[in-house]
């Protein structure tokens, strides 16, 4: 989900993208945003490469709309059709989060999105308010310095005895920096609720009157709020059930409890997946599954005990325990990009060679002229700010915290990493809370269509069915696959469901299950070729959903994707 310090992380998963990160040209963005002027109309200012960006004003609280007004930054690849009888409107877009950027996501994919969803829509995203380059924004720090020396990236609860009080002692700190950037409850108004207002304003800027919407992870939540507010204003609506807040429920009281009950499952299928590939493909290769999670226990004990220095060209530092357990977690994402690198990062760490390891999390080392204010890109404190706005006030203890940390850990060795989420809420402003908060449910002008993932790492498919049985008529689709959203794994089934639904509205039969067209360990290269094997076509082509026509360049289109649209973590 958010993208708070994981944004940046995300993005650099994987070294071998750092390189294309650091070339990616991000100075240009203020000249460009800083330029526009915020208007209630969407006034189009081509930007970046094949993109058009516009400041679009709506109300900072829509209880109150003559009062102040927020700017989003909202950002398109538009249609080539725009114009035709073929044109079909905007496809808004969100990446999860909470806090992810979506300026971001369309500098990346913004093409390929259009190529993967047809040349008939534009193809529209934006920074949620309170995030990036939207404003006012949420920032706990007056510098880029400041933030970065109150680091919590790398928290993981059993580093050290005292780990679950030492986060919940930071957290403190961090509440009372955001009570005191709270001027005049800012950050009441970064929430779910006001962020499907204004998707509307964006859809209605563009002459349109219903929506249509893809949602990632946080944005399943932000779908169906949206869906629960408006449900006679829904053309299409794919609620990607990734990322555990698919329970909005359960995300809105901020308990975040019911995202962990898969994640083991994911690990599970790095072992077998490193077995079934063999020690050609896997460098982590045992001769069982069993062994080689054993072989990474060990590992992980080693590390605890030795951590292992580490420069590359870009930065320096260390894989530890937290870095290895965080890395290993943010891989569970995207296992077809990242296991396979993974395997070689922690054959190598055996060898006491860390640098493939550290890379998968590299960012550059941090440099700024010190006292500068922070420049208008994405940062952490929107993803919390919005996470802790939407959900219920959370006021625990280290003592009350205990026991809330064992009941993730039954549920998952993983918990230590993601109880920081509710921690990191324990001493948030006090807020009136009057937002939208459920229940979920609505009579859609057209059903929804859910996807799936049979072992997401943290949205476990229990959740999209259970949100699913709100709005009638609405479809699971099952992608059979691991990894964070449907995204994370090339299923050409899939997409062409996707498709499907955009241009005619059609929907999966209740029940599909959708392959993936290449096994994890599969040696082909990590990189955009690395789906085009004779495997392509043989999974059943009855699930095809009606796309085999160009089926390379959309299973490029794809591969592109998963390298590089990376669902942001919430922590
Ligand atoms: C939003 O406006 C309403 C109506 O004026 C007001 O009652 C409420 O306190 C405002 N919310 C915030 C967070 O300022
Ligand atoms: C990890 O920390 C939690 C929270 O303090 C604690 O309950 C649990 O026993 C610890 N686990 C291990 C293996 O130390
Ligand atoms: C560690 O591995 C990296 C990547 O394979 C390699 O470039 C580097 O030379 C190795 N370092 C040592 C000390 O062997
Ligand atoms: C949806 O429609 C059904 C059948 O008319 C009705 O029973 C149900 O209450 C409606 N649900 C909502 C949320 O309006
Ligand atoms: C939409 O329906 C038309 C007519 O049935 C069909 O030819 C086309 O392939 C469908 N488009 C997609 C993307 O499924």
């Amino acid at each position: 989900m958010m993208p708070s310090k994981a944004f940046i992380r995300l993005v650099s998963l994987g070294a071998i993208f750092l390189d294309n990160v650091l070339a990616q040209d991000t100075s240009q963005d203020g000249l460009i945003w800083d330029k526009l002027e915020t208007s209630p109309e969407l006034k189009w200012t081509d930007c970046y490469t094949q993109l058009q960006c516009a400041r679009f004003q709506v109300p900072l609280n829509y209880s109150n709309p003559e009062g102040d007004a927020a700017s989003i930054a909202v950002i398109r690849f538009p249609s080539p059709l725009a114009n035709t009888a073929d044109y079909k409107g905007p496809i808004l877009i969100n990446p999860g989060g909470p806090g992810g950027s979506g300026v971001e996501l369309m500098v990346q994919n913004g093409a390929e999105l259009s190529q993967v969803l047809g040349p008939n829509f534009d193809i529209v995203s934006f920074d949620p308010r309170g995030v990036g380059r939207s404003t006012p924004r949420a920032s706990f720090f007056d510098t880029e310095a400041q933030r970065r020396f109150f680091d919590t990236s790398f928290d993981v609860i059993n580093a050290t005895s005292d780990g679950l009080a030492r986060i919940w002692a930071r957290a403190q700190i961090t509440g009372a920096l955001a009570t005191q950037h709270n001027q005049k409850n800012i950050f009441e108004h970064f929430n779910t609720e006001s962020t499907a207002r204004d998707m509307l304003r964006i859809v209605e800027a563009h002459g349109r009157k219903n929506i249509q919407y893809w949602g990632f992870s946080y944005g399943t939540v932000l779908g169906a709020t949206f869906a629960s507010l408006f449900p006679d204003r829904i053309d299409r609506l794919v609620l990607d059930a990734c990322q555990g807040v698919v329970d909005a429920e359960n995300y809105f009281a901020t308990l975040w409890s019911n995202n962990l009950l898969d994640t083991d499952k994911t690990l599970q299928s790095f072992f077998d997946g490193c077995f079934e590939g063999g020690p050609d493909l896997c460098p982590f290769y045992e001769s069982s599954p069993q062994a080689i999670s054993q072989k990474l226990d060990d590992l992980t004990h080693t590390i605890f005990l030795r951590p292992v220095p580490v420069q590359t060209k870009f930065s320096y530092g260390l894989v530890d325990y937290e870095r290895l357990r965080i890395t290993i977690f943010q891989t569970l994402y995207s296992p077809y990009e990242a296991f396979p690198r993974l395997a070689q990062g922690l054959a190598d760490l055996m060898h006491g060679n860390g640098t493939v390891l550290y890379q998968i999390l590299e960012q550059p080392v941090f440099d700024c002229a010190c006292g500068a204010p922070a420049p208008l890109m994405s940062i952490p404190d929107g993803g919390r700010a919005i996470m802790c706005t939407d959900g219920a006030e959370v006021r625990d203890t280290v003592d009350e915290l205990e026991p809330y940390v064992q009941g993730l850990l039954r549920d998952s060795q993983w918990g230590e990493v993601w109880a920081s989420i509710r921690i990191g809420c324990s001493a948030w402003p006090k807020q009136e809370k009057r937002h939208f908060k459920g229940p979920f449910l609505g009579n859609t002008s057209h059903p929804i269509l859910w996807i799936g993932n049979t072992a997401d790492p943290v949205t476990p498919i229990a959740g999209a069915r259970k949100m699913a049985k709100g709005f009638p008529g609405s479809v699971l689709l099952t992608q059979d696959s691991p990894g964070h959203c449907s995204i994370a794994a090339p299923s050409v089934c899939t997409i062409g469901f996707v498709r499907g639904y955009f241009m005619n509205g059609t929907l999966p039969d209740e029940g599909v299950v959708c392959p993936v067209i290449q096994p994890i360990f599969s040696g082909q290269p990590v990189d955009i070729g690395g789906v085009l094997g004779p495997q392509k076509r043989s999974p059943s082509a009855s699930f095809s959903g009606g796309t085999e026509e160009k089926d390379e360049d959309l299973v490029q289109a794809l591969a592109h994707l998963r390298q590089n649209f990376r669902v942001p973590t919430p922590f």
